[in-house]
């Protein structure tokens, strides 16, 4: 295999690329990035790697989840600390529900750039270049804001540092207790409109908790209960920026992308021969790597030759991301080849990115859409004897209206309410919670699911 450096991606034909009409300023900007201090250190993503490959081994699930796009305009304590609340919850309902840890990753602190379908915009009559994510240009619709700006790497790198310090200091302050979870949990179920659809799961949980304080077993005697390991992610796209903060850990001697723990490679970056999968190749943080309609099992399998060549279990997840009516006609050839030839990967369900339509002229997704290629996600993976590892969700902690359907029914005439998000349409925090509790479903059935298939006739 040829010789990998941090910036030998610079070589190779690339997509999604922005072009800066001041490079001078550009190669400025990156040589500041690489005087930095990482946001993260080696060794939090190789304990990263360890949980992911317990997963792969079907022992641990992943929740991954977070915005679709950061924003410098919602970088705010109440953004952040909601975010995480809605996310401990759906990790401790996943957690019960399939008696296993649920490994922890934010999309945040570090989720900035976007891949676009097309480079330009329309609009009434007038054409842009695309919005790319904060950390490219602005998302307001004129001239000025759409010229790509090198400072905005540094904004999102100290918001990314920010946010990152604030999560650290809930994850193990006490903030992320295990009483606080279940006391945010039981508020929702007692809001929730389909209260009676939950409860019986969350009383459970009660009487756990209860029976473990009777026993002594709180979060001040116990550290488990009172702190919780939270890593974060994002798409490595910007890769001028991943590669300033690309170092060498003094303690293994391997290169280690220091902008996030774990960082994956979209769907329409993964072209075997191209930079970013050259750069992500080189470096030792567990890995992502989205899977569309147009992966094949043999693309598929010379990914994995490039990208895991020692077959390392917890380096690479494959996020599996086709739409609720491709998942079954796609996945299981992806599933068998990757068996077939002995490969140790992580198996995650990403039921967002293929499943956006336009309502009103708002992108959307239908929960119902949602769920239903997770459900279809686990009935492969249930009848092909491979684990579902995970799940991959776009979610806030506010209440948008972004998505539609769900307990509190969201229809396409309330879209425009609270549209909020930068990029694509994001689960609120009740739909979220929700998405969790009815997976807690699809959790407790361990093996091929002949009860559900039967009792839904
Ligand atoms: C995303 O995760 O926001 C994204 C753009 O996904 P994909 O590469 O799967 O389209
Ligand atoms: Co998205």
């Amino acid at each position: 295999m040829k010789k990998w450096s941090p910036n030998s991606w610079r070589g190779m034909p690339i997509k999604q690329v922005p072009v800066y009409p001041d490079p001078d300023a550009l190669v400025e900007t990156e040589k500041h990035l690489a005087s930095y201090p990482p946001l993260v250190f080696a060794g939090e993503a190789r304990k990263l790697k360890s949980q992911l490959a317990a997963v792969a081994e079907g022992k641990s699930f992943l929740l991954q989840g977070g915005d679709c796009a950061e924003s410098f305009a919602e970088h705010g304590a109440d953004n952040i600390r909601d975010f995480f609340r809605v996310f401990l919850q759906m990790a401790a309902v996943l957690t019960f529900a399939g008696t296993q840890p649920v490994v922890k990753v934010g999309r945040i602190a570090g989720q900035f750039a976007k891949p676009r379908s097309s480079d330009n915009e329309e609009k009434d009559g007038k054409t842009l270049p695309s919005y790319r994510g904060d950390i490219i240009n602005g998302i307001d619709f004129d001239e000025k804001s759409r010229i790509p700006d090198p400072a905005r790497q540094e904004m999102a790198y100290r918001q990314s540092a920010a946010t990152l310090n604030l999560l650290r200091a809930f994850a193990q302050g006490g903030f992320a207790s295990l009483e606080n979870v279940h006391r945010w949990m039981l508020g929702f179920v007692s809001d929730s409109p389909q209260s009676e659809r939950y409860e019986a799961l969350a009383s459970r949980i009660t009487e756990t908790v209860e029976f473990m304080r009777a026993m002594g077993i709180t979060s001040d005697t116990n550290f488990a209960l009172r702190e919780t390991d939270f890593y974060t992610s994002h798409e490595a796209l910007l890769l001028g920026y991943e590669e300033a903060l690309t170092r060498v850990d003094s303690t293994s001697g391997d290169w280690y992308a220091t902008s996030g723990h774990m960082i994956w490679i979209g769907d329409r970056t993964r072209q075997p021969d191209h930079a970013h999968v050259e750069y992500c190749r080189g470096i030792k943080n567990p890995l992502g790597l989205k899977c569309g309609p147009s992966m094949t099992p043999e693309g598929l399998i010379e990914l994995i030759d490039l990208l895991n060549p020692e077959n390392e279990p917890g380096r690479l997840t494959l996020i599996a991301r086709f739409g609720a009516d491709k998942v079954g006609e796609h996945l299981p050839g992806l599933v068998r080849a990757v068996k077939a030839e002995g490969r140790k990967v992580v198996w995650s369900c990403d039921p967002m990115h293929g499943n956006t339509i336009t309502l009103n002229s708002y992108k959307t997704r239908p929960f119902d859409r949602i769920l239903k290629e997770v459900q279809a996600f686990f009935d492969v993976h249930r009848s092909e004897g491979t684990h579902p590892g995970g799940i991959h969700v776009e979610m806030t902690g506010k209440n948008v209206t972004e998505c539609t359907g769900g307990a509190r029914a969201i229809s396409a005439d309330d879209l425009h309410d609270r549209y909020h998000t930068h990029c694509d349409p994001r689960l609120n925090s009740d739909q979220a919670l929700e998405l969790a509790f009815l997976i807690s479903d699809l959790l407790k059935t361990k093996q091929p699911d002949v009860s559900r298939k039967a009792a839904n006739g």
